[in-house]
Protein backbone atom coordinates (compact mmCIF):
# COMPACT_ATOMS: atom_id res chain seq x y z
CA UNK A 1 0.00 0.00 0.00
CA UNK A 2 1.28 3.16 -1.16
CA UNK A 3 1.40 6.01 1.12
CA UNK A 4 -0.93 8.46 -0.61
CA UNK A 5 -3.25 5.51 -0.08
CA UNK A 6 -2.84 5.81 3.94
CA UNK A 7 -1.38 9.16 4.22
CA UNK A 8 -3.21 10.26 7.86
CA UNK A 9 -2.60 8.38 10.90
CA UNK A 10 -3.48 8.92 14.66
CA UNK A 11 -0.95 8.86 17.34
CA UNK A 12 -2.47 8.69 20.65
CA UNK A 13 -0.10 9.63 23.82
CA UNK A 14 2.13 11.29 20.72
CA UNK A 15 4.28 13.16 23.29
CA UNK A 16 5.16 10.52 25.67
CA UNK A 17 8.78 8.33 25.41
CA UNK A 18 7.01 5.55 22.20
CA UNK A 19 4.59 8.25 21.20
CA UNK A 20 7.39 10.97 20.18
CA UNK A 21 9.30 8.17 18.77
CA UNK A 22 6.87 7.16 16.24
CA UNK A 23 5.56 10.51 15.41
CA UNK A 24 8.74 10.88 14.39
CA UNK A 25 8.89 8.19 12.47
CA UNK A 26 6.13 8.40 11.00
CA UNK A 27 6.49 12.09 10.05
CA UNK A 28 10.55 11.09 8.50
CA UNK A 29 7.73 8.13 6.46
CA UNK A 30 6.15 10.95 4.90
CA UNK A 31 2.64 10.69 7.19
CA UNK A 32 0.16 13.17 7.91
CA UNK A 33 0.44 12.54 11.72
CA UNK A 34 -2.68 13.92 14.24
CA UNK A 35 -1.46 13.46 17.73
CA UNK A 36 -2.59 14.06 21.50
CA UNK A 37 -1.62 15.45 24.07
CA UNK A 38 -3.13 16.38 27.64
CA UNK A 39 -2.12 19.79 27.31
CA UNK A 40 -1.62 21.63 24.97
CA UNK A 41 -0.08 24.49 26.81
CA UNK A 42 2.97 22.37 27.74
CA UNK A 43 5.37 24.30 25.93
CA UNK A 44 8.11 21.73 26.48
CA UNK A 45 6.14 18.85 24.51
CA UNK A 46 4.50 21.12 22.19
CA UNK A 47 8.14 22.30 21.59
CA UNK A 48 9.24 19.36 21.22
CA UNK A 49 7.01 17.46 18.79
CA UNK A 50 6.88 20.83 16.61
CA UNK A 51 10.39 20.74 15.93
CA UNK A 52 10.66 17.12 14.66
CA UNK A 53 11.90 17.70 10.94
CA UNK A 54 8.73 17.43 8.80
CA UNK A 55 6.12 18.77 11.66
CA UNK A 56 5.80 22.08 10.25
CA UNK A 57 3.84 20.60 7.42
CA UNK A 58 2.21 17.18 8.35
CA UNK A 59 1.50 17.26 12.03
CA UNK A 60 -1.41 18.34 14.06
CA UNK A 61 -1.78 18.56 17.63
CA UNK A 62 -5.13 17.67 19.23
CA UNK A 63 -5.00 17.62 23.23
CA UNK A 64 -7.35 14.49 24.12
CA UNK A 65 -7.33 13.15 28.47
CA UNK A 66 -8.62 9.60 28.50
CA UNK A 67 -10.44 10.35 31.61
CA UNK A 68 -12.82 12.54 28.48
CA UNK A 69 -12.35 10.40 26.13
CA UNK A 70 -14.87 12.04 23.58
CA UNK A 71 -11.99 14.21 23.10
CA UNK A 72 -10.61 11.54 21.51
CA UNK A 73 -13.50 12.01 18.29
CA UNK A 74 -11.37 14.91 16.28
CA UNK A 75 -8.23 13.69 16.36
CA UNK A 76 -9.42 10.23 14.78
CA UNK A 77 -11.74 11.52 12.08
CA UNK A 78 -10.13 11.29 8.35
CA UNK A 79 -7.69 8.98 9.91
CA UNK A 80 -7.02 5.88 8.19
CA UNK A 81 -4.99 4.70 11.03
CA UNK A 82 -5.04 5.11 14.47
CA UNK A 83 -2.38 4.23 17.42
CA UNK A 84 -3.50 4.01 20.72
CA UNK A 85 -0.19 4.40 22.60
CA UNK A 86 -1.60 6.85 25.41
CA UNK A 87 -2.31 4.64 29.17
CA UNK A 88 -3.44 6.44 32.31
CA UNK A 89 -1.00 6.31 34.69
CA UNK A 90 -0.21 6.86 38.50
CA UNK A 91 2.88 8.24 38.97
CA UNK A 92 3.91 11.89 39.18
CA UNK A 93 0.83 14.68 38.60
CA UNK A 94 -1.19 11.84 37.70
CA UNK A 95 -1.14 10.23 41.77
CA UNK A 96 -4.46 11.35 42.53
CA UNK A 97 -6.18 8.75 40.79
CA UNK A 98 -6.84 5.09 42.32
CA UNK A 99 -6.06 2.02 41.13
CA UNK A 100 -9.51 1.34 40.31
CA UNK A 101 -9.46 5.06 38.10
CA UNK A 102 -6.73 4.48 36.13
CA UNK A 103 -7.96 0.31 34.95
CA UNK A 104 -11.61 1.88 34.64
CA UNK A 105 -10.10 5.25 32.18
CA UNK A 106 -8.03 2.74 30.60
CA UNK A 107 -10.90 0.39 29.24
CA UNK A 108 -13.48 3.39 29.23
CA UNK A 109 -10.77 5.14 26.43
CA UNK A 110 -10.34 2.09 24.24
CA UNK A 111 -13.79 1.70 23.90
CA UNK A 112 -14.52 4.81 23.15
CA UNK A 113 -11.54 5.07 20.45
CA UNK A 114 -12.63 1.69 18.95
CA UNK A 115 -15.88 3.56 18.74
CA UNK A 116 -14.66 7.00 17.22
CA UNK A 117 -12.56 4.85 14.63
CA UNK A 118 -15.79 2.64 13.27
CA UNK A 119 -17.96 6.15 13.46
CA UNK A 120 -15.32 7.54 11.45
CA UNK A 121 -15.52 5.42 8.31
CA UNK A 122 -11.98 6.34 7.15
CA UNK A 123 -10.21 4.29 9.98
CA UNK A 124 -9.40 0.91 8.84
CA UNK A 125 -7.28 -0.36 11.77
CA UNK A 126 -6.44 0.22 15.37
CA UNK A 127 -3.32 -0.38 17.03
CA UNK A 128 -3.13 -0.57 20.27
CA UNK A 129 0.07 -0.90 22.16
CA UNK A 130 -0.26 -3.14 25.12
CA UNK A 131 2.45 -4.97 27.64
CA UNK A 132 3.62 -8.20 28.12
CA UNK A 133 2.89 -7.92 31.20
CA UNK A 134 -0.86 -8.75 30.27
CA UNK A 135 0.32 -12.08 29.21
CA UNK A 136 1.50 -14.04 32.12
CA UNK A 137 0.58 -17.63 32.44
CA UNK A 138 1.13 -17.35 36.10
CA UNK A 139 -1.46 -18.74 38.24
CA UNK A 140 -2.38 -18.80 41.79
CA UNK A 141 -0.78 -22.42 42.19
CA UNK A 142 2.55 -21.21 40.04
CA UNK A 143 3.55 -21.02 36.21
CA UNK A 144 0.98 -22.68 34.06
CA UNK A 145 3.38 -22.83 30.85
CA UNK A 146 3.90 -25.89 28.35
CA UNK A 147 7.46 -23.95 26.69
CA UNK A 148 7.15 -20.45 26.84
CA UNK A 149 5.30 -17.62 27.26
CA UNK A 150 2.98 -16.58 23.90
CA UNK A 151 -0.22 -14.80 22.49
CA UNK A 152 -2.42 -17.68 23.78
CA UNK A 153 -1.45 -16.55 27.80
CA UNK A 154 -3.89 -13.52 30.14
CA UNK A 155 -2.29 -12.15 33.11
CA UNK A 156 -5.31 -13.30 35.90
CA UNK A 157 -7.05 -10.74 37.25
CA UNK A 158 -7.22 -12.16 40.83
CA UNK A 159 -3.63 -13.56 40.89
CA UNK A 160 -1.48 -12.60 43.67
CA UNK A 161 1.56 -10.82 42.87
CA UNK A 162 4.30 -9.93 45.49
CA UNK A 163 6.59 -8.13 43.78
CA UNK A 164 6.40 -4.48 42.08
CA UNK A 165 4.73 -1.42 43.33
CA UNK A 166 0.86 -1.03 43.84
CA UNK A 167 0.69 1.40 40.77
CA UNK A 168 2.74 -1.35 38.82
CA UNK A 169 0.21 -4.01 39.57
CA UNK A 170 -2.41 -1.51 39.01
CA UNK A 171 -0.77 -0.73 35.44
CA UNK A 172 -1.09 -4.67 34.76
CA UNK A 173 -4.41 -5.00 35.37
CA UNK A 174 -5.48 -1.76 33.07
CA UNK A 175 -3.04 -3.08 30.34
CA UNK A 176 -4.62 -6.84 30.68
CA UNK A 177 -8.51 -5.58 30.42
CA UNK A 178 -7.49 -2.82 28.02
CA UNK A 179 -5.94 -5.21 26.00
CA UNK A 180 -8.79 -7.47 26.02
CA UNK A 181 -11.29 -4.86 25.59
CA UNK A 182 -9.30 -3.69 21.95
CA UNK A 183 -9.34 -7.62 20.72
CA UNK A 184 -12.87 -7.97 21.51
CA UNK A 185 -13.40 -5.29 18.36
CA UNK A 186 -12.08 -7.74 16.30
CA UNK A 187 -15.50 -9.82 17.12
CA UNK A 188 -17.76 -7.20 15.76
CA UNK A 189 -20.00 -8.34 13.05
CA UNK A 190 -20.12 -5.72 10.65
CA UNK A 191 -15.71 -6.78 11.37
CA UNK A 192 -14.53 -3.85 9.33
CA UNK A 193 -12.23 -2.51 11.75
CA UNK A 194 -8.91 -4.59 11.95
CA UNK A 195 -7.62 -4.66 15.55
CA UNK A 196 -4.10 -5.65 16.40
CA UNK A 197 -2.63 -5.68 19.64
CA UNK A 198 1.24 -5.88 20.56
CA UNK A 199 2.13 -6.88 23.77
CA UNK A 200 5.70 -5.18 23.86
CA UNK A 201 8.41 -6.25 26.39
CA UNK A 202 10.26 -3.63 28.21
CA UNK A 203 11.21 -0.75 25.80
CA UNK A 204 14.63 0.76 26.34
CA UNK A 205 17.45 2.94 23.67
CA UNK A 206 17.51 6.52 23.58
CA UNK A 207 14.63 9.01 24.11
CA UNK A 208 13.28 12.29 22.52
CA UNK A 209 12.65 13.61 25.66
CA UNK A 210 14.28 15.45 28.05
CA UNK A 211 14.36 13.14 30.86
CA UNK A 212 15.47 8.90 31.16
CA UNK A 213 11.61 7.54 30.79
CA UNK A 214 10.69 5.31 33.36
CA UNK A 215 11.06 2.13 31.13
CA UNK A 216 14.74 3.32 30.43
CA UNK A 217 15.41 3.36 33.79
CA UNK A 218 13.69 0.20 34.98
CA UNK A 219 16.31 -1.08 32.58
CA UNK A 220 19.87 0.11 34.00
CA UNK A 221 18.08 0.24 37.68
CA UNK A 222 20.79 -2.75 38.65
CA UNK A 223 23.74 -0.29 37.20
CA UNK A 224 22.40 2.86 39.39
CA UNK A 225 21.26 0.56 42.38
CA UNK A 226 17.96 2.27 42.40
CA UNK A 227 14.93 -0.04 44.29
CA UNK A 228 11.59 1.73 43.19
CA UNK A 229 12.65 1.14 39.45
CA UNK A 230 14.32 -2.64 40.21
CA UNK A 231 11.45 -3.64 41.74
CA UNK A 232 9.80 -3.11 38.39
CA UNK A 233 11.84 -5.86 37.23
CA UNK A 234 11.29 -8.11 39.61
CA UNK A 235 7.46 -7.66 38.87
CA UNK A 236 8.57 -8.39 35.07
CA UNK A 237 10.32 -11.64 35.99
CA UNK A 238 7.57 -12.66 38.76
CA UNK A 239 5.30 -12.09 36.10
CA UNK A 240 6.95 -13.56 32.81
CA UNK A 241 9.60 -15.47 34.06
CA UNK A 242 12.39 -13.31 32.22
CA UNK A 243 12.40 -9.96 31.32
CA UNK A 244 11.77 -9.08 27.46
CA UNK A 245 13.52 -6.91 26.19
CA UNK A 246 13.38 -4.13 22.89
CA UNK A 247 14.86 -1.64 21.47
CA UNK A 248 13.21 1.86 20.80
CA UNK A 249 13.47 1.72 16.98
CA UNK A 250 12.24 -2.01 17.02
CA UNK A 251 9.36 -1.12 18.92
CA UNK A 252 8.10 1.68 16.30
CA UNK A 253 8.97 -0.34 13.58
CA UNK A 254 7.24 -3.02 14.72
CA UNK A 255 3.71 -0.89 15.31
CA UNK A 256 4.37 1.00 11.93
CA UNK A 257 5.24 -2.50 9.93
CA UNK A 258 1.49 -3.48 11.52
CA UNK A 259 0.22 -0.40 9.50
CA UNK A 260 1.54 -1.13 6.57
CA UNK A 261 0.47 -4.62 5.98
CA UNK A 262 -2.47 -4.68 3.52
CA UNK A 263 -4.42 -6.56 6.04
CA UNK A 264 -4.05 -7.90 9.54
CA UNK A 265 -5.12 -8.65 12.53
CA UNK A 266 -4.75 -10.16 16.29
CA UNK A 267 -2.29 -10.37 19.58
CA UNK A 268 1.07 -10.04 18.45
CA UNK A 269 4.14 -10.23 21.37
CA UNK A 270 6.76 -7.75 20.83
CA UNK A 271 10.17 -9.05 22.18
CA UNK A 272 13.77 -8.88 21.04
CA UNK A 273 15.63 -10.95 24.06
CA UNK A 274 14.39 -12.48 27.09
CA UNK A 275 17.64 -12.42 29.77
CA UNK A 276 16.51 -12.97 33.26
CA UNK A 277 17.30 -10.16 36.02
CA UNK A 278 20.78 -12.35 36.80
CA UNK A 279 21.48 -12.12 33.04
CA UNK A 280 21.28 -8.65 32.99
CA UNK A 281 23.46 -7.63 35.56
CA UNK A 282 26.16 -10.37 34.59
CA UNK A 283 26.53 -8.61 31.52
CA UNK A 284 26.31 -5.03 33.41
CA UNK A 285 28.96 -6.56 34.99
CA UNK A 286 31.05 -7.63 32.88
CA UNK A 287 30.84 -4.73 30.42
CA UNK A 288 30.59 -1.92 33.09
CA UNK A 289 32.84 -2.81 35.59
CA UNK A 290 33.18 0.21 37.05
CA UNK A 291 29.68 -0.04 38.96
CA UNK A 292 29.54 -2.19 41.78
CA UNK A 293 25.85 -4.18 41.57
CA UNK A 294 25.25 -5.49 44.95
CA UNK A 295 23.76 -8.90 45.69
CA UNK A 296 20.12 -6.92 46.37
CA UNK A 297 20.60 -6.10 42.72
CA UNK A 298 21.61 -9.36 40.91
CA UNK A 299 18.72 -11.57 40.72
CA UNK A 300 18.17 -15.56 41.26
CA UNK A 301 20.50 -17.84 39.31
CA UNK A 302 17.90 -19.43 37.47
CA UNK A 303 16.51 -20.86 34.14
CA UNK A 304 14.14 -18.13 32.25
CA UNK A 305 11.02 -18.55 30.25
CA UNK A 306 11.10 -17.10 27.12
CA UNK A 307 8.47 -14.87 25.46
CA UNK A 308 7.79 -16.38 22.10
CA UNK A 309 7.82 -13.22 19.46
CA UNK A 310 7.82 -16.06 16.49
CA UNK A 311 4.12 -14.66 15.54
CA UNK A 312 5.11 -11.09 14.41
CA UNK A 313 8.35 -13.01 12.80
CA UNK A 314 5.99 -15.38 10.41
CA UNK A 315 4.02 -12.28 9.43
CA UNK A 316 7.81 -10.83 8.08
CA UNK A 317 9.00 -8.37 11.16
CA UNK A 318 12.58 -8.47 11.69
CA UNK A 319 14.53 -7.21 14.70
CA UNK A 320 17.06 -5.32 14.38
CA UNK A 321 18.51 -4.75 17.99
CA UNK A 322 19.44 -7.34 20.15
CA UNK A 323 19.95 -7.22 24.08
CA UNK A 324 23.64 -5.55 23.81
CA UNK A 325 22.36 -2.74 22.04
CA UNK A 326 19.49 -2.10 23.56
CA UNK A 327 21.32 -2.44 26.95
CA UNK A 328 24.29 0.03 26.03
CA UNK A 329 21.36 2.11 24.27
CA UNK A 330 20.03 2.81 27.61
CA UNK A 331 23.13 3.32 29.34
CA UNK A 332 24.60 5.60 26.82
CA UNK A 333 20.64 7.65 27.38
CA UNK A 334 21.18 7.60 31.17
CA UNK A 335 24.74 9.12 31.03
CA UNK A 336 23.65 11.68 28.32
CA UNK A 337 20.96 12.86 30.65
CA UNK A 338 22.78 12.95 33.99
CA UNK A 339 20.74 9.83 35.66
CA UNK A 340 23.69 7.73 35.11
CA UNK A 341 27.25 9.12 37.06
CA UNK A 342 30.68 6.94 35.23
CA UNK A 343 33.63 7.34 36.88
N1 LIG B 1 7.99 1.77 27.78
C1 LIG B 1 7.77 0.48 27.89
O1 LIG B 1 8.64 -0.29 28.32
C2 LIG B 1 6.46 -0.10 27.49
C3 LIG B 1 6.35 -1.50 27.41
C4 LIG B 1 5.14 -2.06 27.04
C5 LIG B 1 4.08 -1.24 26.72
N2 LIG B 1 4.21 0.10 26.82
C6 LIG B 1 3.06 0.93 26.51
O2 LIG B 1 3.46 1.95 25.62
C7 LIG B 1 2.64 3.09 25.83
C8 LIG B 1 3.52 4.30 26.01
O3 LIG B 1 4.34 4.11 27.16
P1 LIG B 1 5.63 5.00 27.39
O4 LIG B 1 6.65 4.12 27.97
O5 LIG B 1 5.92 5.79 26.20
O6 LIG B 1 5.12 5.93 28.58
P2 LIG B 1 5.08 7.50 28.74
O7 LIG B 1 6.28 8.15 28.19
O8 LIG B 1 4.82 7.73 30.20
O9 LIG B 1 3.84 7.92 27.90
C9 LIG B 1 2.55 7.77 28.38
C10 LIG B 1 1.64 8.57 27.50
O10 LIG B 1 0.31 8.40 27.99
C11 LIG B 1 -0.28 9.67 28.00
N3 LIG B 1 -1.30 9.75 29.08
C12 LIG B 1 -1.14 9.51 30.39
N4 LIG B 1 -2.31 9.72 31.03
C13 LIG B 1 -3.20 10.10 30.09
C14 LIG B 1 -4.55 10.48 30.12
N5 LIG B 1 -5.24 10.52 31.26
N6 LIG B 1 -5.14 10.83 28.96
C15 LIG B 1 -4.46 10.84 27.79
N7 LIG B 1 -3.16 10.51 27.70
C16 LIG B 1 -2.55 10.13 28.83
C17 LIG B 1 0.80 10.68 28.22
O11 LIG B 1 0.34 11.87 27.61
P3 LIG B 1 0.79 13.35 28.01
O12 LIG B 1 1.94 13.67 27.12
O13 LIG B 1 -0.40 14.18 27.73
O14 LIG B 1 1.20 13.35 29.45
C18 LIG B 1 1.95 10.03 27.48
O15 LIG B 1 1.98 10.44 26.14
C19 LIG B 1 1.74 2.77 26.99
O16 LIG B 1 0.51 2.31 26.53
C20 LIG B 1 2.48 1.66 27.70
O17 LIG B 1 1.60 0.82 28.41
C21 LIG B 1 5.37 0.70 27.20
Amino acid sequence: MGKQAISKVCVTGGAGYLGSWLVKKLLEKGYTVHATLRNLEDKEKVGLLKSLPGADTKLVLFKADMYNPNEFKQAIQGCEFVFHVATPQQTGSDSTQSSQEIVEAAISAVRSIAEFCIQSQSVKRLIYTASVMASSPLTKDGFNIQSCVNESYWTPINVTLTHGLEFMRAYTISKTLAEKEALSYNDNPDGKLEVVTLPCGLVGGETLLSFVPLSVEVMFSQLIGKLPTFKGLELLEELLGSIPILHIEDVCDAHIFCMEKPSIRGRFICAAANPTIREIATYFRQNYPQFQITEEFMGEEKKGIACDSSKLVKMGFEYKHDMKKILDDSVICGRRLGAIFLN
